[in-house]
């Protein structure tokens, strides 16, 4: 994907010396980058890396035990996430940020229809009137190629495929700034899944929304993501431009995670 333009902007994410570690090896140790509006950060290594736990510690889900998450939406000062009220995290998570969960049914309320699931949002950022919030909710889930007649349906009567789309759809109907996803393609079948990243695309570009990624796919990285940060055993081995990382990996994991997709 093309480089976003705006590289100049203050970064909307900080991450500085972040470390969360459950045992020795198990977590993630020292990790810093920035995040700018519209730009897409891939994280990829073996499972058991620590990258769930980066994503959860990065989205104020879990404080990390070092270092400090700063985010600056560009109105109000910056802020660390975690010293902020946990009432303004939560406020951060239902309005300004999406979170897309590895397991769709996480990320869903299973009492609550499709259309629910969607309007819910879409009323925590004060939309109010039921047919522009019904009428929304229906454009999503066409976009997601979820039948528009499964609308008033549960979501633990959908395909997993469908659940993870909803969920996507669920966290994209307000333009968040900001929106964090753990694997969002597994479970989908390829054709949805190009069509789905072409959606993604789209909205990176018109929204200027960044995402930050994790996924086992490098191809996904490689449609998706303007940089990557590859990680093993819980520490970041190589960051850089996803094109130069893919095709030029410096070090010896990176360019074993390469040739292993290429064998
Ligand atoms: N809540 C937890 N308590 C203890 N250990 C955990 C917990 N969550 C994950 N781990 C361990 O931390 C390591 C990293 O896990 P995770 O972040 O889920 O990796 P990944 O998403 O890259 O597969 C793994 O060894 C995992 O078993
Ligand atoms: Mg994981």
């Amino acid at each position: 994907m093309t480089t976003p333009l705006h590289l100049t902007a203050e970064p909307l994410l900080s991450v500085n010396n972040l470390t969360h570690l459950y045992a020795p090896g198990k977590g993630f140790c020292d990790v810093s980058f920035n995040l700018y509006p519209g730009e897409v950060l891939g994280i990829v290594g073996e499972s058991g890396s620590g990258k769930t736990t980066l994503l959860q510690s990065i989205s104020a889900r879990l404080a990390p035990q070092q270092g400090s998450v700063i985010y600056n939406n560009g109105q109000a000062a910056a802020q660390s996430l975690y010293d902020m009220a946990e009432s303004d995290r939560r406020r951060l998570l239902r309005t300004d940020w999406g979170v897309v969960h590895q397991h769709p049914m996480d990320g869903l309320r299973r009492q609550v229809s499709a259309g629910g699931n969607i309007g819910e949002r879409l009323m925590a950022v004060g939309e109010r009137h039921y047919g522009d919030i019904r009428q929304k909710a229906s454009q999503w889930l066409e976009d997601v190629e979820i039948p528009v007649s499964r609308i008033d349906d549960l979501p633990t009567t959908f395909s997993g495929g469908m659940q993870q789309r909803l969920q996507i759809a669920r966290n994209l109907v307000t333009h968040p700034r900001l929106v964090f996803m753990d694997e969002p393609t597994g479970g989908l079948d390829v054709s949805v899944q190009a069509r789905l990243l072409d959606l993604l695309r789209t909205l990176v570009v018109e929204m200027q929304l960044a995402v930050v990624i994790v996924t086992h796919d490098l191809g996904v990285a490689r449609l998706l993501a303007h940089r990557l940060l590859v990680m093993k055993q819980g520490q970041v081995v190589e960051s850089g431009l996803t094109d130069r990382v893919l095709d030029d990996p410096h070090h010896p994991y990176t360019q074993l995670l390469v040739s292993s997709v290429l064998s």
